[in-house]
């Protein structure tokens, strides 16, 4: 098993290249099952859960061709063979669930394995669920799997408990080749819903109102194949952030959306560390002066990302005097605290609140990725702790994060992968 062996390093300096969206890529890849013409996208990186997708796609009957070199896949969903997933995909791959909403618009049924929880939460999937009976879908759950019946699907009003990313995005699937109005309530506003409208739009569906509360789609009975280029990953940017920050370093970030950060910027700015707009996709994260502790509320968009939440731990772990963070959005989403403390941070968990005590000296140790982002931010706190940071189960960060290890050399940190 490969390791990352993190040492104390300078300050960061340099520019990044910041990937595709991880979390805009497995939506979009699932809506190719909606049409039967080719579609092309661009800016993919080579993530675990990309390839996993891929191989749910072809077990499906796709035709997929991934140039990874230039980060393009064309995926063709012509003979789409089977309604269902295995068992074993739910397991490696929760977003797997997506495919479940593409199904029922393409084919009007689906098998799905009920997805797991993970470190993070219990990650139930009753919002979706609830959102296809209320088109008519039945459900039904028996031995880890969710059966759809969407035989009878119809357009109508949507209204999410609460705004899931997962729920919206598979409502709109369902509806895309719906050629009646779906209204979805309370709809999530995050930029990779955006950016899936924008994909279901070049295939012809009709689409209002994404990024805020409320989206009506219109789909078509028959949608075609589309070109289409990935969103940048706000979530790594955000991280490439925070290591500029930690470090005390001066770094250009490229191909990012400044509109997606804004809520990282905001609580960068509030801690003293200075973002700079460069335009051209560009922005220039630096420090100059002593940071100050911030307080952080995770809230759905445009507040500030439960994905941003460890990273950010890791960095006001660091900063003198006392910070806070709420985590609303998912239960469990401290566990990588515990790994933090082990290095010598002080913090104190109480359910879903953190308090932070900025310490002058942290001790790199044997620490392990817990999930995807505690993982990051690890790499993030082994920057700056005395002796080596040998991080385990990095798998993990690689589900998210395309070739961190080379980037942050790139930028002057001092990583290595150990197999
Ligand atoms: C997406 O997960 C992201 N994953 C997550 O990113 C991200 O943290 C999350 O949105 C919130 O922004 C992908 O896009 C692949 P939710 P998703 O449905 O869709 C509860 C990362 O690090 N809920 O918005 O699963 C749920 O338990 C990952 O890249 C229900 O109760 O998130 C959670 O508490 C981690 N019932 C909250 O809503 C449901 O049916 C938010 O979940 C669905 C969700």
């Amino acid at each position: 098993m490969s390791v990352f062996v993190v040492s104390k390093s300078p300050a960061l300096s340099g520019s990044v290249k910041i990937s595709g969206a991880k979390n805009s890529v497995l939506p979009i890849l699932a809506g190719c099952i909606l049409t039967e013409e080719e579609c092309i996208i661009s800016s993919v990186p080579p993530l675990n859960d990309v390839m996993v997708m891929i191989d749910i796609l072809k077990k499906l009957g796709a035709t997929v061709n991934y140039d990874v070199k230039k980060e393009k896949i064309s995926v063709c969903c012509k003979d789409i063979v089977s309604f269902e997933e295995e068992s074993e995909d739910a397991g490696k791959l929760r977003a797997s669930f997506i495919v479940m909403g593409a199904l029922i618009g393409r084919i009007g049924k689906a098998k799905i394995p009920m997805p797991g929880g993970c470190p993070i939460g219990s990650r139930p999937v009753d919002l979706h669920l609830k959102g296809f009976q209320s088109m008519g879908v039945s459900i039904e759950q028996e031995k880890g799997f969710v059966f759809a019946d969407g035989s009878s699907i119809c357009g109508g009003k949507v209204y999410l408990d609460f705004p899931s990313v997962g729920a919206t995005e598979n409502i709109m699937l369902a509806s895309a080749l719906l050629e009646d109005t779906t209204v979805i309530e309370n709809a999530s506003a995050e930029p990779e819903i955006c950016d899936l409208a924008k994909f279901l739009s070049k295939m012809g569906v009709k689409i209002q109102g994404a990024g805020t509360d409320t989206i009506k789609i219109q789909g078509a009975k028959k949608l075609s194949g589309v070109k289409h280029k990935v969103m940048p990953d706000r979530i790594e940017a955000g991280t490439f952030m925070v290591a500029s920050a930690i470090t005390g370093g001066d770094i250009i970030l490229e191909n990012v959306i400044a509109e997606h950060l804004k809520p990282v910027t905001a609580k960068l700015c509030e801690s003293n560390v200075c973002v700079e707009d460069l335009g051209g996709n560009k922005i220039r994260v630096f420090v100059k002066d002593k940071l100050k502790p911030v307080n952080i509320k995770t809230m759905p968009f445009p507040g500030f990302p439960t994905d941003m939440q460890a990273q950010f731990m890791s960095l006001l772990a660091v900063i003198s005097g006392t910070s806070t963070i709420t985590e609303t959005i998912f239960e469990n989403r401290f566990i990588h605290a515990g790994e933090m403390v082990r290095m010598g941070a002080d913090i104190r968990i109480d359910s879903r609140s953190a308090v932070i005590e900025g310490v002058e000296k942290l001790t790199g140790a044997e620490v392990r990725a817990t999930d995807l982002r505690g993982g990051a931010g690890l790499i993030l706190l082994g920057l700056v702790s005395e002796g080596e940071t040998r991080i385990s189960d990095i798998y993990n960060i690689e589900r998210g994060y395309y070739n961190i290890e080379e980037k942050l050399k790139g930028l002057g940190a001092l990583i290595e992968r150990v197999d």
